[in-house]
């Protein structure tokens, strides 16, 4: 047991999945993975261990932002050895090639500040993906037929954004998407040796204003999960 998860020792695999959404977690391990067990409960932050083809997951919440990202990816990596974390989530689209509903494989993940902003002060740490797992999403997302991009994202502290500017310098420099957690996932994975993935789906686009209806949503999660089950064992 951690401050912030309630599991034993063994309960947690050594791959895990981080949605942000703990309901996410809940669905994405009952539709995937055969005999899920609830792990962790802790402040309603689920977290589920099962199989998937032969091979131990966990799907764990995050919670939204980089700041309850990295309290769950810190105890999971330091306290229960997770190796592989990859995140599924959602973000907005910034580029008109980008539409709702499609996939972005984050390669990097450009950011303001990260909970890690204290250790590199005036540095511009560069968070960036495990090519392995990278490499491995994109075959699988080919594979599947699924539309998908690879290249930059932004990793940013706030939903409701008072600087569209911003959002602008983003776009005008090929920034995919917008999300609030793999900057810090990244980090993270990089300080421990592990290994670090973001699979994300387009729920809404900045550009356009445009929102991937309710009843579209569960489809287009589902292929985000299985890419990255995929790509973890691969
Ligand atoms: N996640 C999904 N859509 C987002 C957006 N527009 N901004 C930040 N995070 C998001």
């Amino acid at each position: 047991m951690t401050i912030h998860i309630g599991a034993k020792k063994g309960d947690i695999a050594e791959t895990v999945l981080l949605p942000g959404d703990p309901y996410r977690a809940k669905w994405a391990a009952e539709t995937f993975l055969t005999d899920p067990k609830l792990v962790n409960e802790v402040r309603g932050m689920l977290g589920y261990t099962g199989m998937w083809k032969g091979n131990r997951v966990t799907i764990h919440g995050s919670g939204m932002g980089m700041p309850s990202l990295s309290i769950y990816a810190n105890e999971l990596i330091k306290d229960y050895g997770a190796q592989t974390l990859i995140r599924i989530g959602s973000a907005g689209g910034m580029q008109d090639k980008v539409k709702v509903r499609d996939l972005v494989l984050a390669m990097t993940s450009t950011t303001l500040s990260t909970p890690s902003r204290g250790i590199f002060k005036e540095v511009n740490f560069a968070p960036s993906a495990d090519w392995s797992l990278l490499d491995a999403a994109a075959r699988a997302a080919t594979k599947r037929s699924a539309p998908f991009h690879v290249g930059g994202i932004y990793s940013s502290d706030v939903f409701y954004d008072e600087r569209p500017d911003l959002n602008e310098q983003m776009t005008r420099h090929g920034i995919l998407a917008v999300e609030m957690e793999a900057a810090e996932l990244y980090t993270l994975a990089a300080r421990y040796g592990r290994r670090a993935l973001a699979v994300l789906t387009i729920s809404d686009h900045l550009l356009t204003g445009e929102a991937l209806p309710a009843e579209d949503r569960e489809k287009s999660f589902g292929d985000m999960v299985e890419i990255a089950l995929e790509a973890a064992f691969a």
